[in-house]
């Protein structure tokens, strides 16, 4: 899909200049590790917690999949401390990171949201490389009100800042937000469908640390 595409040539970008190091926080079923061309020596952390990974071990077993890059996982909740955890795991905060949350922060109330943000901040040395997915303003109003219990609608909590772009600065962060119409139409796959509302700076980051 279009944000994997894009947090893909977030990930090639610094495998290019050199960084080694990526974090997928919120994981899940994400199979990067399992598809991508990894250059020599790198080293991937998928953050999540336990369930989720016992499962997507499960599958992997059964597939017999094999990871094209040193794959390590971290089970831990990230409302807990995950930095410690990923620390003990190997992770090293003197080098660059390359981190990715998609489908994560719209899951975790405001508070939780900046705290680990300020975590991976301090985690990341100068020239880590960021791709976050933000929820769209109003997306909660219009999708999880309604949504089923229990679905994944449903357990949206947060939306992004009116100003992502300055919110990251404030952390240290130079950051580019797109939307994923204007994404799409960049990777020579428009949306053809015209917009049902005035579209907003997107929830599409990505980031550099200064
Ligand atoms: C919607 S999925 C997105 C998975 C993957 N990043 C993707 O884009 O396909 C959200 C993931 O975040 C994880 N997650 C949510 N809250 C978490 C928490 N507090 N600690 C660790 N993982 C969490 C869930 O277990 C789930 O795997």
């Amino acid at each position: 899909d279009i944000t994997t595409k894009d947090h893909a040539n977030l990930l090639l970008q610094p495998s290019a200049s050199g960084v080694r190091q990526v974090v997928l926080l919120g994981a899940g079923m994400d199979s990067r590790a399992f598809r991508m061309d990894w250059p020599e020596g790198t080293r991937l952390f998928e953050v999540d917690t336990a369930a989720p990974l016992d499962f997507k071990a499960s599958v992997l077993r059964q597939e017999r999949a094999v990871a094209r890059c040193e794959r390590i996982t971290v089970a831990v909740d990230l409302r807990e401390d995950w930095p410690g955890a990923l620390a003990a795991a190997g992770h090293d905060p003197a080098v660059p990171t390359a981190w990715i949350a998609e489908g994560l922060l719209i899951y975790l109330p405001e508070d939780a949201v900046e705290l680990l943000l300020a975590r991976i901040s301090t985690q990341s040395a100068a020239g880590s490389r960021m791709g976050l997915t933000l929820g769209s303003r109003g997306v909660i109003e219009r999708f999880g009100a309604d949504a089923a219990p229990g679905s994944a609608a449903s357990m949206w909590v947060s939306e992004m800042p009116d100003d992502p772009v300055g919110w990251l600065a404030a952390h240290g962060w130079a950051a580019d937000s797109h939307t994923l119409r204007e994404r799409a139409a960049a990777y020579g796959r428009p949306i053809s469908t015209p917009p049902q509302r005035e579209e907003r700076p997107g929830g599409l980051i990505s980031a550099v640390r200064r």
